[in-house]
């Protein structure tokens, strides 16, 4: 890890550790950077703990499909939350929340009537990412606080003018990067800021299935609106729908926003109608010369969903669960002696070339004990309520939205263009 643009991340979280909403020294401090800090971890533990108050809250939720209702298992175990109304275009999916909820959700076709009501205290939203900029736009319009689904927005602008709404607007806002709030994820990044493998010079992320992504369709006049993954219309494909998390984790290892992205895509399996690559690469830059590499296929499924982080001294893999350290012995070769002391050398290929040497280290890892490895989901939502209640700013918050959105649309412009392209924070 370069840790001189993690320490600057740190300072500059640092000055926002306790301000409100209404602090513009923290607007422009959390645009700064993406890292965990000392404060940022204190903010972090106490948003997630959120011990102490349980008023009502009455939530709004548009789109009320997989996630949506994922989402809504996880508010309901927060004491005080109520879902009041949902918004959704597919009526199967009312019955569907209902019996989630356990009693009977106010029904909406469109999002604005669901708006207009005056009995919602938050707002969530889970629909469609080509959606997402027009739904959290008029909610927070509305005056409330909004929980809004990952990627934040299709195109760069769009994410721009919901940083700038939130600041209008005074609101909470929180993105649902809940990777964030993952428990082994944070201790294994504390201790990574804490020097443990050096520094980062590297992320490298899998995300692999083995299955299409195709939802059954009971009419082919609904296969946009249920399989609008693999249309540009609404997705910007396993970029955004996978990616987005990975890049998220590497924007806050890393410190930073990326600054150039080269990427590509194909359909080399799934050959069935659909606009969106069935496998992507892709190759984040940030300051300093380090990288992050994206890759994901969906017709095997060995590497799985994981994440690597290479130091100068040593390896850290995050998956969906857990979070293991490794610590390879420096190979070396020659002792070369300078001036009295021996200094060792590093492997060099050469002549004595010996396949032993190349073999990847198969040494036992260490992993991260966390005393409650909760579902990050849970304790996003969890954190959520607590800053509406409170007026705490989230650590998933905009900016943090903002991040990502620039690395997956940047991305997707790459793929597109076939070409490396620049990526502006500001
Ligand atoms: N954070 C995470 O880990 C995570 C996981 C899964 C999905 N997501 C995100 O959640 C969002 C939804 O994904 P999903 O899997 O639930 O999709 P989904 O298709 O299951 O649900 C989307 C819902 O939105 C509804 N909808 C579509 N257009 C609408 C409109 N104009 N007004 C109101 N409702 C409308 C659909 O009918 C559907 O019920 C996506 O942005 C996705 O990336 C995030």
């Amino acid at each position: 890890m370069d840790r001189r643009s993690f320490t600057q991340g740190l300072s500059a979280l640092a000055l926002v550790s306790s301000a409100s909403l209404s602090s513009s020294a923290l607007q422009t401090a959390a645009g700064a950077a993406a890292a965990p800090a000392a404060a940022d971890d204190t903010r972090a533990a106490r948003q997630i703990a959120h011990t102490t108050i349980n008023t009502p809250l009455r939530l709004g939720l548009i789109g009320a499909g997989s996630r949506g209702q994922e989402l809504v298992r996880s508010f309901l175990r927060v004491p005080g939350v109520r879902i009041t109304a949902t918004a959704d275009v597919y009526p199967p999916r009312f019955e569907q929340l209902d019996k989630v909820c356990g009693y009977q959700v106010a029904r909406h076709a469109d999002y604005r009537a669901l708006l207009d009501r005056k009995d919602l205290d938050v707002i969530v939203i889970a629909t469609p990412l080509g959606l997402h900029a027009e739904h959290v736009l008029a909610a927070l319009k509305s005056g409330r606080p909004v929980y809004g689904e990952k990627t934040m927005a299709y195109t760069i602008a769009q994410a721009r003018e919901i940083v700038a709404a939130v600041a209008a607007s005074k609101q909470v806002f929180q993105v649902g990067h809940q990777y964030r709030y993952s428990p082994w994820i944070r201790a294994a990044l504390a201790r990574v800021q804490a020097g443990e493998i050096g520094d980062v010079t590297h992320v490298l992320a899998y995300w692999n299935r083995n299955n299409s992504w195709r939802r059954p369709v009971p009419d082919p006049s609904l296969e946009r609106l249920i399989n609008w993954r693999l249309y540009h219309k609404w997705s910007l494909g396993l970029i955004a729908e996978l990616g987005s998390h990975h890049m998220d984790i590497a924007n806050w290892t890393m410190g930073s926003y990326p600054v150039a992205v080269q990427a590509s895509g194909s359909i080399c399996y799934y050959r069935d109608g659909r606009e969106t690559d069935d496998n992507v690469q892709v190759i984040l830059s940030y300051p300093g010369g380090r990288r992050m590499v994206f890759t994901s296929m969906t017709d095997n499924a060995k590497q799985g969903d994981q994440l690597w982080l290479y130091g100068t001294k040593g390896s850290l893999n995050l998956t969906l669960q857990d979070a293991t350290f490794f610590y390879e012995p420096r190979k070396v070769t020659a002792v070369k002696e300078e001036k009295g002391d021996k200094k060792q050398e590093p492997v060099v290929t050469s002549a004595s070339y010996s396949p032993a040497n190349e073999m990847p280290y198969r040494g036992p890892g260490k992993s991260v004990e966390v005393k409650d490895p909760e579902d990050p989901t849970t304790a996003a939502t969890r954190a959520f309520v607590y800053c509406v209640r409170t007026g705490e700013r989230p650590i998933a918050d905009e900016h943090v939205g903002l991040g990502s959105a620039l690395a997956v649309v940047s991305a997707n412009e790459a793929r597109v263009a076939k070409r490396e392209v620049e990526i502006s924070a500001v």
